[in-house]
């Protein structure tokens, strides 16, 4: 089958946990820089990575990478690619991008032409003017950096974020591929216990489920290359039918959620039924101060309130601090909080043993991450 080379894009700070979710599924030649994670596979891998990828946010295929700095560098390049391979006669392109420190740094400007030389070269195969645009969608980026250009194709469509489980509105709740990511990024394995005590819509304790019974993320939705004429469509069945049989209904998974709010116990409910997960899953009512901490050994991975988008300071801030109470109390358990609250550890107690930059959407928010021993080996 063909070579292609994938673009896995992730928020800023996730590059890691992209990576090494890349790794583990056997991908090769990997790099990587700011916001992406880039790898070699076929067409089956790019059934694959977009079924399985857990933290990246859209898995595009690189068409081609050249410099340009005049627009007629921009057009020829963009023109010698097999455009006419790939956009059928009534293929609805669609051309996106974006331009940062480059000389070519007027986006519309690079759009139009990016968008006069995929027409040009579509019209050497077929004769026509105007392009119907009524088939599959075909989502072109033409992304300059430093004056490189990388032109790709969005094959995953709307963000992977979107798994299709979620419905139903709280306040603040966390993108799937970030909960992912943050339980991705904590000592858990499915042997231990899980506790979201700030659940909300049970994102986090959904996404940890999904991790424990090896439910690859993307099964439920589907993905704008699954419309391609040049993407065999068996790839999409035989990506879908090993994934299926990958999953391990076996494993008793001990997750616990729960929240203050009735409303969104009810809600994350529903999200567990719709994800397939709500028998892994404990939801309970209960404010953090009335919680007891059951088992040793537990891993919390927690999106509290921050006060900056919901909640009162004083509320929040004595939520904090009963947090680095309760966990005080049994130091074999590990403890991972985002918040943007820059007086998170002083209200907590205890300096963290590892923090990490993130951006929840566009807040700045760190990752404290508190170890606890480690349990003992079996
Ligand atoms: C930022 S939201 C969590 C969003 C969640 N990660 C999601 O994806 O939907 C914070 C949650 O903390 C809950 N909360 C606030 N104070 C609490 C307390 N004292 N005890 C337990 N839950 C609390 C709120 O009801 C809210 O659902």
């Amino acid at each position: 089958m063909k070579k292609i080379k994938l673009q896995a894009t992730t928020t800023f700070g996730l590059e890691a946990v992209v990576k090494r979710e890349i790794q583990n599924m056997g991908f090769e030649n990997i790099s990587g820089s700011d916001g992406y994670v880039e790898f070699e596979t076929d067409y089956s891998g790019m059934a694959k990575a977009n079924l399985r990828l857990r933290s990246a946010d859209k898995v595009l295929m690189v068409i081609g990478r050249f410099k340009a700095v005049t627009f007629e560098e921009l057009f020829d390049n963009t023109f010698a690619l097999e455009w006419d391979e790939l956009i059928p006669k009534n293929g609805n392109f669609i051309i996106t991008g974006k331009s940062i420190k480059s000389h070519l740094s007027s986006v519309p400007a690079c759009q139009s032409i990016v968008e006069k030389a995929i027409v040009k070269k579509l019209q050497t195969k077929y004769d026509i003017r105007r392009f119907p645009k009524t088939g599959a969608e075909y989502t072109v980026q033409a992304a300059l950096l430093k004056d490189t250009v990388t032109i790709t194709l969005n094959t995953s469509g709307p963000s992977l974020h979107k798994r299709g489980y979620r419905h139903g509105q709280v306040i603040a709740p966390l993108k799937e591929t970030m909960a992912a990511a943050l339980v991705q990024l904590s000592y858990w394995n499915k042997e231990r216990i899980f506790l979201d005590p700030c659940c909300g819509s049970g994102t986090i304790a959904i996404e940890a489920a999904l991790i424990g019974r090896n439910i690859a993320p993307g099964l439920s939705r589907k993905f704008a290359a699954e419309s391609w004429d040049f993407v065999p469509k068996e790839v999409w069945q035989e990506e879908r039918k090993k994934a299926y049989s990958d999953i391990d209904y076996d494993t008793e998974l001990k997750i616990y959620a729960s929240d203050i709010n009735a409303h969104a116990i009810e809600i994350a409910k529903v999200n567990a039924e719709n994800a397939g997960v709500d028998d892994c899953i404990a939801f309970k009512q209960i404010p953090f101060n009335k919680l007891e901490l059951m088992g040793d050994y537990g891993v919390c991975v927690t999106n509290p309130p921050y006060a900056e988008r919901m909640g009162e300071l004083d509320d929040v801030e004595r939520l904090y601090r009963d947090m680095g109470k309760l966990f005080s109390k049994n130091k074999t358990w590990s403890a991972y909080f985002i918040t943007s609250h820059e007086g998170f550890e002083k209200l907590y107690g205890r300096k963290a043993d590892r923090k990490r930059k993130l951006f929840n959407g566009n807040v700045k928010t760190d990752y404290y991450q508190y170890f606890g021993e480690r349990p003992p080996k079996k």
